[in-house]
């Protein structure tokens, strides 16, 4: 059977990216699961950040590319695929068998002899490589085997010139085209390899490759998968593509990493600081940086585009589907990182300064998180007379790609046997009957506890229950699990949740409440219908909403994720900025339309391809199976959908958005509420408006304009109070200032302290302020306790100083008395405090200090 390519984000704990054609069918590789057919063939969407430094340099390497693959779950073999492989290329593509070499594992005598004797290839035409070479594995743990690749030689004007160069030289001449994986191991975390159930096969072609062998070009950038892209590049820069030299290197990076960034956008990939987000974020970087070099300085990715799209589209309609969601995320990615180049620059300037050598930790720093290359940093320090310290950033760079590889493995995840999966395997996939009612009969096929399958359980266990046929809803797109009750003549258990623990396997995680249960019962299982009620009418909310999103915001509007409870719906989606007021209106009306107009919510099943190619939404991140259940609201929406909904949208009553965030970079999310939810919220608001009104008097009409009003009163009658407080406070010092003043002879420096109650921060700086007017030899420590809380002014005036006065350390010591700390300059500073009991003896405590600063000493400690 021929599969549409798979997304570019496995279904896999193990890996980052769907590496090659293999991934997704990795569970019948390792007899996870049982495929419905024994051969299966790709063209298969790939992304590898493996070879990203090789890209440009060679003709060959790519960080997306796309997979030829044909693969046997124990069906075909090495007798069969070895002289198949050579047919197609040699019969059906039309490549000269003369030039063709085959490559085979060190031991594999049986690989020789096939090509030997059933190809007729001769012995100077294959070469056995080790594991390196011929031992292929996705990735540290899973399915792997040997390997025979078939190499082709595109003659000596792509070689290298060495005299050594052959079938496995590092340079562009012996082209790998195809290679044959003999998938018959599985390697465990300790490294330990295992046969697997059956011998399989697992073959992968890079299209781009064959490509250019068979348009008989320079290599993969010169097909025309590429060379438009090229071409585009060559406008936008205004120079000439050049094989040799720097143009050419940097269109060759550009051109390749805008496709990678391209298709990641379009599987729901967003530039982050880890993981898949990284990888994303360092392509368009990488790209942008290299556009630097032939002169692009303004953001330029997303003009590549276009032209992406057309040559890509046929069969990849993602790319069209998420145009808007490709430019608005390369655009701010970009300029994102024009900033950040800035920033970078600043960096470096201030690094250069006073250095003979600049480290390679900054060196790397610049390189990692500026994205400047190293030859970028080498000029700018060359041109200061600065060399770079690049033992140092090597060093830093390698521990770096450790940390990355470490991240890449992922090695907690696992992906092998259970004992769900065990049970899937024996007893077959659950019938899911809750689309026609919600209680039905079942039988007993496993119950599960701590991962150990039991043969029965009883009273107060919490037990996984799988039923051969059950109504309940396990949670799968973004629909809750159902509860309910599971019964038998002797047994009653009530049913919390309901989950999925491996795809096609429906589990109720039970509490039994009386009796024993035991595999082989007939059991009584009534899913919550009123609880089922609420989530079905959020459901098709849900769906509601999206189409309204679409209507209002755009069409690069996509379903991020979601969660439909019986109490609430939340709904996230790309897009960029908070919806304002009116587009929230704007939306609910759509959706209330569609309520009003009380239209059927038919459903439909249809193979995949014709349900996409009718136009449904489709989840990029889902796995779909052939036959999909296609959910449409008549001349209004259409979207592929397994979960539970109304029969008629007149049932959801009143759909409310209560709530939009932002939840990271260009995904929003809505919270809403539908049906009885909705009428109790409308309920309570009115109530509470009415509430308020009452209390405030007068018409609803001017309610606002009333509280409004309320407002500005509070705010003058706030001033006003302050201006009391400060000329109160003016007032008593007046007068004490001119009692300490009969007291302290001539200029001699004075301390004046005081308490101010009530008066904020502001306050007691300008009563400061008013004593360092009156008298330049006053230090004043102005105290006040608001809300439980100490504050303390000091400042000194300008004679004050002179004699040897320092508020900053008054203040400093004196604030330790109410609990506190601060300080600040000798001229003004300020403290905080948490006991204001103790505010007046921190008061009278400064007298000492004030003392003896001015006599030029410390005071004593008591
Ligand atoms: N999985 C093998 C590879 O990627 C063959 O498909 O080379």
């Amino acid at each position: 059977r021929r599969f549409p390519s798979f997304s570019l984000v496995p279904d896999d704990p193990t890996l980052l990216f769907t590496v090659a054609g293999m991934v997704p069918f990795k569970p019948y590789f390792l007899g996870i699961k049982t495929p419905e057919v024994t051969r299966a063939t790709t063209a298969q969407k790939c992304v590898r950040t493996n070879d990203i430094d090789n890209v440009g340099y060679t003709a060959r390497h790519h960080t997306f590319f796309e997979m030829l693959g044909n693969f046997s779950f124990g069906d075909y073999f090495k007798k069969e695929i070895i002289p198949w492989a050579w047919e197609f290329l040699t019969e059906r593509i039309g490549l000269d068998a003369s030039r063709m070499y085959a490559t085979i594992y060190l031991d594999d005598d049986e690989a020789h002899a096939i090509w030997k004797n059933s190809v007729g290839v001769s012995d100077d035409h294959i070469y056995r490589f080790g594991d390196d070479d011929n031992f292929w594995a996705a990735g540290p743990t899973g399915p792997c085997g040997p390997c025979s690749e078939l190499l082709y030689d595109q003659g000596p004007a792509f070689g290298c010139d060495s005299p050594d160069c052959k079938p496995g030289c590092n340079c562009d001449r012996y082209l790998e085209i195809w290679n044959l994986v003999f998938m018959q191991f599985n390697r465990d975390e300790a490294g330990i390899l295992t046969p697997l159930p059956k011998q399989n096969i697992d073959t992968g072609m890079g299209l781009e490759r064959l490509s250019s062998v068979v348009q008989q070009v320079r290599g993969d950038f010169e097909t025309d998968l590429f060379k438009p892209i090229i071409q585009e590049v060559e406008n936008i820069a205004g120079v000439r593509y050049e094989v040799a030299g720097k143009q050419g290197l940097a269109m060759r990076v550009i051109s390749d990493h805008m496709r990678a960034a391209a298709f990641m956008i379009a599987d729901g990939i967003l530039p982050a600081n880890e993981g898949q987000g990284y990888v994303l974020r360092r392509l368009i970087r990488r790209a942008a940086r290299y556009g630097r070099t032939i002169g692009i300085t303004d953001p330029f990715l997303l003009k590549l585009r276009p032209v992406v799209t057309k040559i890509m589209v046929d069969p990849y309609v993602e790319l069209r589907e998420q145009a808007e969601t490709i430019k608005q995320v390369m655009g701010m990615e970009e300029t994102r990182f024009n900033r950040t180049l800035e920033q970078g620059s600043d960096l470096l300037e201030a690094e250069l300064k006073g250095r003979e050598v600049l480290s390679g930790d900054v060196a790397f720093t610049l390189y990692d998180t500026y994205g400047f290359p190293l030859e970028l940093t080498r000029e700018i320090c060359a041109d200061a007379g600065v060399t770079v310290d690049e033992a140092g950033f090597e060093a830093a760079m390698n521990e770096q790609r450790e940390r990355a590889r470490a991240s890449s493995r992922q090695s907690s995840a696992k992906m092998g046997k259970n004992v769900y999966t065990e049970l899937l395997d024996q007893k077959g996939e659950t019938v899911f009957t809750g689309y026609i009612c919600d209680a039905d009969e079942g039988t007993v096929i496993g119950i599960v506890s701590d991962e150990q399958a039991l043969d029965h359980a009883g009273e107060g266990q919490r037990v996984d229950v799988v039923l051969d046929k059950t109504p309940f809803y396990g949670e799968k797109g973004g629909q809750i699990g159902d509860t309910g009750t599971l019964s038998t003549e002797r047994c009653h258990a009530v049913v919390l949740d309901t989950q999925y623990p491996t795809n096609g396997l429906i589990v109720h995680q039970c509490e039994i409440k009386k009796g024993t249960l035991c595999v082989g019962d007939r059991v009584l299982a009534t899913v919550d219908a009123d609880r089922r009620r609420a989530i079905r009418i959020n459901h098709t909310a849900t769906h509601l909403l999206h189409q309204a999103l679409i209507n209002v915001l755009g069409s690069h509007v996509r379903q991020a994720g979601s969660l439909v409870a019986p109490h609430f719906l939340r709904f996230d989606f790309n897009h960029f900025g908070p919806l304002t007021r009116e587009q929230i209106m704007k939306v609910e009306k759509i959706v209330y339309e569609q309520i009003l107009a009380n239209k059927p919510v038919c459903v439909e099943e249809r193979s995949f391809a014709e349900a996409r190619s009718s136009g449904a939404k489709a989840l990029f991140e889902e796995k779909y199976g052939d036959v999909v259940r296609v959910l449409t609201v008549p001349d209004y929406s259409s979207e592929l959908c397994g979960g539970l909904h109304v029969s008629a949208t007149g049932s959801i009553g009143l759909v409310k958005i209560v709530r939009d965030e932002g939840i990271g970079s260009g995904v929003r999310r809505i919270n809403a509420i539908a049906g009885r939810d909705a009428l109790k919220m409308f309920q309570m608001l009115t109530a509470m408006v009415a509430d308020i009104n009452n209390q405030l008097g007068g018409d609803l009409e001017t309610l606002s304009s009333r509280v409004e009003d309320l407002l500005d009163d509070r705010k003058s009658l706030e001033r006003k109070t302050q201006e009391l407080t400060l000329k109160v406070a003016l007032a008593s010092l007046t007068e004490k200032i001119r009692k300490d003043a009969e007291n302290v002879p001539g200029d001699k420096p004075v301390l004046v302290a005081g308490q101010f109650e009530g008066a904020g921060v502001d306050i007691l700086r300008q009563v400061g302020d008013h004593i360092k007017q009156a008298r330049p030899n006053a230090v004043a420590l102005l105290g006040s306790a608001v809300d439980g809380k100490v504050v303390l002014v000091a400042m000194a005036g300008e004679k004050a100083l002179a004699c040897g006065a320092h508020a900053g350390n008054l203040v400093k010591e004196v604030s330790r008395i109410v609990d506190g700390s601060g300080g600040g300059k000798p001229q003004m500073a300020q403290a905080g405090g948490k006991d204001p009991s103790k505010l007046q003896e921190a008061l009278d405590a400064a007298q000492a200090i004030f003392d003896a600063q001015i006599a030029g000493g410390s005071p004593k400690k008591s």
